[in-house]
């Protein structure tokens, strides 16, 4: 197999895009597609000040590395979550994060939940309904409000996820299943700051296959976290990407095509009539100013308040 664009031998064969390349053409490639996509969804510019969430995985240290390459001022943002799972799970990934930052000459903020909040997600986890099963919706919950409040007080434009097409797609697929309209209309590459206190969100890998990303990270040298967080197994997100991992075996593009086809459907106005149902309802809440549908204090306010 050879690169199309200089004829030496192919590193990676992309199949859904009927496309092989070579290590220097595919390290060119994968930028300027990010580029495309943060234009086409306008997500950004080079004036904005972006503040990347790094969790120590190949996604978004890739896409630090990348902001960096394409000249965009981006900081990152790692959250200690306190998870070890006998693999040092946290400690290692933020050792990752803060190994990139160094070598890159970047500036990385560190939030931990164990030193901020007096307790780590394990142990939030133990004392809430949320987390009786699996510390995953405490988790979700602690790094969105960490997310948001961290771009907000920083004086952030937007914040950047590594979120990729197989992220994207297995949601999509869970909200489909389960014809979830109210996630559905809000699914997508860009979420505006449409609340006060709330900031713009966006995922400039959306629609890149993991694959790919890992091939990324690997050919660019960047050392990540291969270890899944250590409560994922099992998780449905992962059961979704099985699925269409298998479907993508057998037609090659399925991916992205599922994932285009409901952007262009919704653009079309599938989902125009459907209203968000919390609209009315938000106010600010009393203790962190971040918008909440709850009576009184937000979820996570009321998760780390002690009895
Ligand atoms: P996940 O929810 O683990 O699939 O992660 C999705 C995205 O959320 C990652 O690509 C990161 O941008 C961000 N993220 C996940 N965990 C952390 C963390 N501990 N600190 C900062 N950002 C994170
Ligand atoms: Fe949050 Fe696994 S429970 S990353
Ligand atoms: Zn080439
Ligand atoms: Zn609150």
């Amino acid at each position: 197999m050879k690169c199309v664009k200089c004829g030496q031998k192919a590193a990676i064969n992309m199949r859904h895009h009927k496309l092989a390349l070579c290590k220097d053409h595919f390290l060119e490639w994968i930028p300027a597609q990010t580029q495309r996509f943060i234009e086409k969804y306008r997500m950004f510019s080079l004036q904005d000040k972006v503040l990347v969430a790094v969790s120590g995985g190949k996604d978004s240290l890739s896409l630090w590395d990348i902001l960096q390459r394409l000249g965009y001022q981006a900081d990152g943002l790692y959250i200690g979550l306190g998870i070890d799972g006998g693999i040092g799970y946290s400690n290692e990934s933020q050792r990752l994060c803060e190994e990139f930052a160094k070598s890159h000459g970047l500036r990385l903020r560190v939030v931990s939940v164990g030193a901020e909040f007096g307790e780590t997600i394990p142990e939030l986890s133990l004392r809430t309904i949320r987390g009786k099963e699996k510390p995953c919706a405490v988790c979700g919950l602690t790094k969105r409000h960490i997310m948001n409040r961290a771009a907000r007080d920083g004086g952030y434009d937007v914040l950047a996820t590594g979120h990729n097409l197989d992220d994207e797609t297995a949601t999509l697929l869970g909200n489909t299943l389960n014809w979830i309209p109210g996630y559905l209309v809000r699914q997508g590459p860009v979420l505006e700051a449409d609340k006060p206190g709330l900031v713009r969100k966006v995922k400039p890998l959306c629609r890149i296959y993991e694959r790919d990303m890992a091939a990324y990270a690997i050919l660019r040298g960047i050392e990540y976290i291969y270890e899944e967080c250590p409560h994922a197994v099992g998780s449905n997100s992962i059961f979704y990407k099985e699925l269409l991992n298998n479907l993508e075996a057998e037609r090659p593009g399925a991916k992205i095509n599922f994932y285009v086809a409901f952007l262009q459907a919704k653009e079309n106005g599938l989902f125009a009539a459907q209203a968000d149902p919390d609209l009315d309802k938000l106010h600010a809440c009393p203790s962190c100013g971040q918008p909440t549908s709850a009576p009184g204090m937000c979820a996570f306010c009321r998760m780390t308040a002690k009895a």
